[in-house]
């Protein structure tokens, strides 16, 4: 019986899935795990690309020796230098010790910095090609996604791309490799919620070198098979997977909806929030994501704010300014530099309000287009409230 990790012939996935960290790179929860992926190649030459997580390192070696028994490795292919992938250098080296690294002059700078390697090393240009045997790969730059020295290796004979972290996404495979083997198609599945909130977070800021490199890879396209670092490979969806990037790339709402963000210290900033939702649920809308910021971690809201055509952001005044955990949501949105969203704001105050004024100078610097005054609460809500709540539910509804 085939292996499920051999994806099409002599090309393996030696890669391990992690369900025990808690925030990956120290700040994203990880509710559905995370998937660290390593492929072997086998033909004349052997090829690894890329390691893995030094915590991984016996596993991906014993996934290693498992195909190759003691045949050795000839290259390491590093086409992303994060530690998340290139932590096990010093392990891999150990087992393979004539194993020759295959990188970029930017990789290779790295592979000494982080690692005081610079022995045994290939440096490769953009669009070089290293032989195997019967298959060819060729290397293509595809710089700041999302770090300078990223490429990806096209195997052309088998329509083969191991793509780094484009397109990839959270969540762990288990017992699949490929998407039909993980049903990762169907709508139900975690990966594409936790593929915009992988993207949001950690390649956001990146939209123009993604777009950049969606560019420079067209020529290659259609792919059979795209073996990204996180997540599962894509075959039959990979078209999906594709759109998806570059909608996001272009920071471009994926779905009509308004994601409702807010802090509250008592509850009353609170309800203002609800009397939104209530009203804009009262017009039809269906899609609303509702965040009160003192609970939901902002890798959420970012993937909302990424997903949905609308933004609602309220706080309370603090100290004269944003209540602390609406300025942190409003400094990582800035970050990313989203171009353009319907936005409204609200904010509640007891003596003297800054709130409003705060988000409405955001929405000024961002470029954002901000669909009416935002609401003013003094203490608590009352009737003439909702009316504002109602007025400002038309003005976002008449722009969704
Ligand atoms: Fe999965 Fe940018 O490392």
């Amino acid at each position: 019986m085939k292996r499920v990790t051999e994806i099409t012939k002599g090309v393996h996935y030696v890669g391990a899935n992690d369900r025990t960290t808690h925030r990956f790179e120290g700040l994203w929860p990880l509710p559905h795990g995370v998937s660290y992926n390593t492929y072997l190649i086998e033909d004349e030459k052997v090829a690894l690309v890329d390691t893995i997580d030094a915590g991984f390192s016996e596993r991906l070696l014993a996934n290693i020796r498992g195909i190759l028994g003691d045949r050795t490795v000839d290259y390491l292919i590093i086409n992303h230098m994060e530690p998340d992938h290139s932590g096990a250098i010093h392990a891999v080296r150990q087992a393979y010790p004539g194993i020759r690294i295959v990188g970029n002059a930017k990789t290779l700078q790295m592979v000494e910095g982080y690692y005081g390697i610079t022995e045994n090393t290939l440096t490769v240009a953009d669009g070089d090609t290293l032989q195997l045997g019967k298959r060819t790969l060729q290397f293509h730059f595809i710089p700041m996604v999302h770090w300078p020295e990223t490429m990806v290796t096209l195997c052309a004979e088998e329509g083969l791309l191991f793509a780094g972290d484009a397109f990839g996404t959270f969540g762990t495979l288990d017992g699949g490799v490929t998407d039909v083997q993980l049903d990762a198609g169907c709508d139900t599945s975690k990966y594409w919620d936790e593929m915009v909130r992988y993207y949001a977070n950690i390649v956001g800021k990146y939209g123009v070198p993604v777009q950049n490199a969606i560019k420079k890879l067209a020529p290659v396209l259609p792919l059979k098979v795209v073996c990204p670092t996180h997540g599962p490979v894509w075959t039959e969806h990979f078209p999906k997977v594709l759109d998806l990037y570059d909608r996001m790339s272009r920071w471009e709402p994926l779905e009509r909806g308004v994601v409702i963000a807010y802090g509250s210290m008592y509850g009353n900033t609170e309800q203002t929030a609800e009397r939104i939702a209530r009203e804009l649920a009262a017009r039809g809308v269906t899609k609303i994501a509702m965040h009160n910021l003192t609970s939901s971690h902002a890798s959420f809201v970012l993937r909302d704010i990424f997903k949905y055509s609308a933004v609602v952001l309220g706080s309370p005044t603090y100290n004269m300014e944003l209540f602390p955990p609406v300025q942190a949501l409003v400094e990582d949105i800035e970050l990313r530099c989203i171009p353009s969203r319907v936005f409204a704001c609200f904010g509640g105050f007891t003596w003297a309000g800054a709130a409003v004024k705060r988000l409405t100078a955001f929405a000024e610097r961002a470029g954002w287009d901000l669909v009416a005054p935002g609401v003013e609460v003094k203490q608590g809500c009352t009737p003439a409230n909702t009316d504002s709540c109602a007025i400002l539910a038309d003005a976002i509804v008449a722009k969704l």
